[in-house]
């Protein structure tokens, strides 16, 4: 008899347990497997938590249960793991009354603690399949994609010598593309950007912080000069102390991202634009983790400024043509441009001459329009936005004919300007603006990548553009539909089709994919300056580069999607294994 109150809920004849030492029963829409074992009776989910496997075709021995797919083993009595990747068995309180089994199925106690932790073994095990799940249920369980975004962030900035890495590049990336996807790619986004980082932190050692400098704290602008001069000798412990310091004492987030800024710009084109890209993606974590992080996150970063490489000493940079020259004469007129062009600001109506220069072949010119550009009252954030669709196109007349290996030399310059783009979106410092005339000389320097350019597709409209969007997953099922996915995207915008759907769809092709650090990248920066042109004829060219790029790169295996695939069905209860002999 149930009393009121009592959740235990008649699940089998003991009798029948013991007979068969093992019985799997369905109780309340839950698969059981109920062992009798020395005299006792225990309850444990009869799927196994690792792939589902039914346990009850599992073996006991000396009160450990072993599930026999991949040999996971648990303790029966408590459910515990001895196994990582499979994760604890739920197991239910059991009573024998009167010849009958009786079991508890009430839930956890408190399900989110659970899967945050199995979230933290996914990470320092570097386990998809366990992050897949942990990721899934914490956000169908109403967990903010913040929250698993945030474990990442400390994860990966902590266990990490080498400090902020292409995994927390990802995550970052694949946060920011969150909002633009379908309700059930966004768990699929976190898993992938949190599998990158426990990949990148996976045998390496940890990082120490250093302590900020004891007393009252230096002014930020003198731990700014500082900062800028141990970079400048590759001292990365004098760096980073600066940074932590200047954090701990306060800097604003404006005063921080003009401090590293300056750094990162104080040579040309560091480490092919990379250390900006990931200091952009930094400050873009704290904007969603939270700026309480701003000691770690900011102090990751710093070792990337001291070892990387300067394209004052590199060929291509000096000769034929002295880039590095040109651009420092160009820098010492920056200020009085800046001035002159605040008087005229708004009045300003000349990104497509612009563009066509930057795609020039005259790097004198380039410099020159650039400045005159501010001078006439360009807003920083909109120059560096032309300097970036300037290296979208580039990307968008990529001929098939190049070498496969140059879509990288393409991405990179892109990456690089739109990581400027958005670091004067935060800031607009005048060092930073440097970094547009960067981008610039590397746009000019792309230029061989782009003969004979390829064609920038026709704009046919039809009247089904959603059948356009539905014909692109069989497109990038194949491999090289470069133009003809480019083809597509033009075509569907030009239909009238909603924008918001074409992104959701791009995100989806992307994840669908395994993850390729570069074709993130794109994505992602297209996406960015896609909503900056939106109102523009321009707009549609960004997502054609996007689209070229992701169909140069796929179809890849897609292993990733299929463990997501596996965490997911697992999720929603479907029989995986149930079936099979
Ligand atoms: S160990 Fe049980 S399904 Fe893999």
């Amino acid at each position: 008899m149930t009393e009121p109150g009592d959740r235990f809920v008649r699940a089998a004849r003991a009798s029948d347990v013991q007979a068969k030492g093992c019985l799997a029963v369905q109780v309340n829409g839950h698969t059981v497997a109920l062992f009798s074992r020395d005299g006792r009776m225990y309850a444990v989910d009869n799927r196994c938590p690792h792939m589902g496997f039914p346990l009850d075709r599992g073996t006991v021995e000396d009160g450990i249960l072993t599930c026999h797919w991949h040999h996971a083993r648990f303790d029966l009595a408590s459910g515990g793991t001895f196994d990582q990747f499979a994760g604890d068995v739920r197991t239910f309180p059991v009573q024998v009354r009167d010849g009958e089994v009786w079991v508890d199925l009430a839930p956890h106690a408190d399900p989110r603690a659970y899967h945050r932790a199995r979230l933290g073994d996914g990470l320092e095990r570097d386990i998809p399949l366990v992050l897949g799940k942990a990721v899934i249920a914490l956000l169908d369980g109403g967990a903010p994609p913040s929250e698993p975004f945030r474990a990442g962030l400390e994860f990966g900035t902590r266990y990490r010598l080498a400090g902020w890495g292409p995994g927390l590049t990802i995550l970052v990336g694949m946060m920011n593309l969150v909002p633009a996807l379908d309700a059930d790619d966004r768990a699929r986004a976190l898993y992938h950007g949190l599998s990158a980082v426990a990949r990148d932190c996976d045998g390496q050692p940890p990082r120490f912080a250093l302590r900020p400098l004891p007393g009252h704290p230096a002014d930020p602008a003198a731990l700014g000069r500082w900062f800028r001069r141990f970079v400048e000798v590759r001292d990365a412990e004098g760096a980073e102390r600066c940074v932590v310091s200047a954090a701990r004492a306060g800097a604003d987030p404006r005063q921080l991202a003009e401090m590293l800024f300056a750094a990162a710009t104080d040579h040309r084109y560091i480490q092919t634009g990379h250390v900006l890209d990931f200091t952009n993606k930094a400050f873009e974590s704290l904007d969603a983790a939270g700026w309480e992080h701003a000691e770690s996150v900011l102090t990751s970063v710093v070792p990337g400024y001291a070892s990387a490489d300067r394209m004052e000493e590199s060929n291509e940079w000096r000769h034929p043509v002295d880039l590095v020259g040109i651009l420092e004469r160009a820098f010492d007129s920056l200020p009085q441009a800046l001035s002159e062009g605040r008087s005229r600001r708004g009045t300003w109506a000349g990104r497509e001459a612009l563009v066509v220069v930057v795609l020039g072949e005259d790097p004198q010119g380039i410099a020159d329009a650039l400045l005159g550009a501010l001078r006439e009252g360009c807003p920083e954030t909109e120059l560096a936005a032309t300097v970036s669709y300037a290296a979208a196109l580039r990307i968008a007349r990529f001929p098939t004919t190049n070498e496969f290996g140059d879509w990288d030399t393409a991405l990179h310059t892109f990456t690089f300007a739109n990581a400027v783009h958005q670091g004067l979106r935060r800031v607009p410092s005048a060092e930073l603006v440097r970094g547009v005339f960067d981008a610039a000389i590397s746009v000019y320097l792309d230029r061989f990548l782009n003969v004979p350019p390829a064609r920038l597709p026709e704009t046919r409209p039809s009247d089904d553009p959603r059948g356009i969007l539905r014909e692109l997953p069989a497109l990038l099922d194949r491999q090289q539909q470069v133009n003809e996915a480019a083809a597509h995207v033009a075509r569907y915008l030009h239909s009238a089709g909603d924008p918001a759907r074409l992104l959701a769809a791009l995100g989806s092709l992307l994840l669908r994919e395994d993850r390729d650090f570069h074709t993130i990248q794109t994505i992602e920066g297209a996406f960015r300056l896609f909503a900056h042109l939106r109102k523009t004829a321009a707009a549609a060219n960004v997502l054609v580069a996007a689209a070229r790029y992701l169909a140069a790169h796929a179809p890849t295996v897609r292993a990733q999607g299929q463990t997501f695939q596996i965490a997911d069905r697992l999720h929603r209860g479907e029989r995986l294994f149930e079936a099979q002999p």
